[in-house]
């Protein structure tokens, strides 16, 4: 297992700097793909009233950061910002302080991603959720066309750096998953903040490279998914998903492994999953995706339980393997 500079973890509602953007955020983020209801992705549907109620109890709570994206929803059908849209709506407002970010994605039907769809899809996003500004906004899984289609003339990222000069934007950002197409698009300078997902959790550290780069660069630097989509929450029997499909057999065997080794200190999994993030001290905040208004406790408990050193030492002997 490879780890670099830890520090003391940080509790979920600490607020920090989100890299040279001027952005607080606390340190962690509440992640809203689970509560737009995508069975496919998280093997149970999600009830629009109680996915509302979540974000109401996140407004409530100490945490100051949420991450949604246009495409968040079944078929892409944005009803995760909707439901964020809606507990908006019934607060009178986001809370102050709050920072919420959205993703451009592109057209669900044609899969057109250029930059007049960037411009949409913010548009989109901003009506659903009943602002008329973000303070930060990411492009989406960029891995989904080329990269010198994304930044050439009249590409995605252009219209990226045209709403952020609109100032309707205040930080752009680029999230997505291969590691070596994050690396290009970070090496652009042209980004402020970077989030990557399930590539630093206890199973895979393959993004320390990226984390690293965006660190040097002064960027925010965002760790998604710790608990790569749920195993590492809710262990590897209740959860046989991995990274949104059938979960290999040796990464089950792993996860049951880590699972005895936290119980055998009387420490729940997803306490030790959330920390290994929230120690790292390349990473800003952590997003953590939650579908239940009961989660959010939990996951500030989680963040601030004492975990010995012992615990750590032998999570480092538990082979890890990279994912692609
Ligand atoms: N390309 C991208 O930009 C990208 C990719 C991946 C993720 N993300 C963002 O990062 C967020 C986090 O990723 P993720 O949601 O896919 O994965 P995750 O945070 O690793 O895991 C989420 C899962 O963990 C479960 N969980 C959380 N706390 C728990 C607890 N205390 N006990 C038991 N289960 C618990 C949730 O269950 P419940 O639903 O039952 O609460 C959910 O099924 C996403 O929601 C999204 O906002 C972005």
């Amino acid at each position: 297992m490879i780890e670099s500079a830890v520090r003391q973890p940080r509790s979920a509602t600490d607020r920090g700097a989100l890299g040279s953007t001027g952005l607080l955020v606390s340190g962690v983020c509440i992640g809203t793909s689970p509560l737009a209801s995508m069975p496919e992705l998280y093997g149970y549907a999600v009830d629009r009233e109680l996915a509302v109620q979540t974000v109401e109890t996140v407004f409530d709570s100490g945490l100051r950061f949420l991450d949604t994206s246009n495409g968040y929803g079944d078929g892409g059908d944005g009803a995760s910002e909707r439901r964020i849209g809606e507990a908006i709506a019934r607060r009178g407002g986001l809370p102050d302080g709050f920072v919420l970010a959205s993703k451009a994605d592109p057209d669900p039907v044609s899969g057109r991603f250029d930059g007049e769809r960037v411009l949409r899809s913010f548009e989109e996003s901003l009506e659903r959720l009943g602002l008329e500004s973000l303070p930060l906004f990411y492009l989406h899984d960029p891995e989904r066309i080329s990269f010198s289609e994304a930044t050439g003339p009249g590409g995605a990222v252009e219209a990226m750096i045209a709403l952020r000069e609109s100032g309707r934007v205040g930080s752009i950002g680029v999230a997505g998953g291969p590691i070596d197409v994050m690396l290009n698009y970070v090496r652009t300078g042209l980004f402020d903040a970077v989030l990557t997902h399930n590539r630093y959790t206890l199973l895979d550290q393959s993004a320390l490279p990226l984390l690293q780069e965006a660190r040097s660069r002064g960027m925010g630097v965002v760790n998604a998914a710790p608990y790569a989509g749920g195993i590492l929450a809710k262990g590897p029997e209740a959860h046989r998903l991995y990274m949104y499909g059938a979960a290999p057999d040796e990464t089950l065997a792993r996860s049951a492994r880590l699972q005895r080794l936290c119980e055998r200190y009387g420490v729940p999994l997803p306490a030790v999953a959330l920390q290994f993030s929230l120690r790292q001290s390349l990473i800003d905040s952590t997003v953590v995706g939650v579908s239940d208004p009961r989660r959010v406790d939990d996951l500030i408990a989680n963040s601030e339980r004492a975990i010995p050193p012992e615990l750590w030492a032998e999570i480092h002997a538990v082979d890890s393997e990279s994912v692609s």
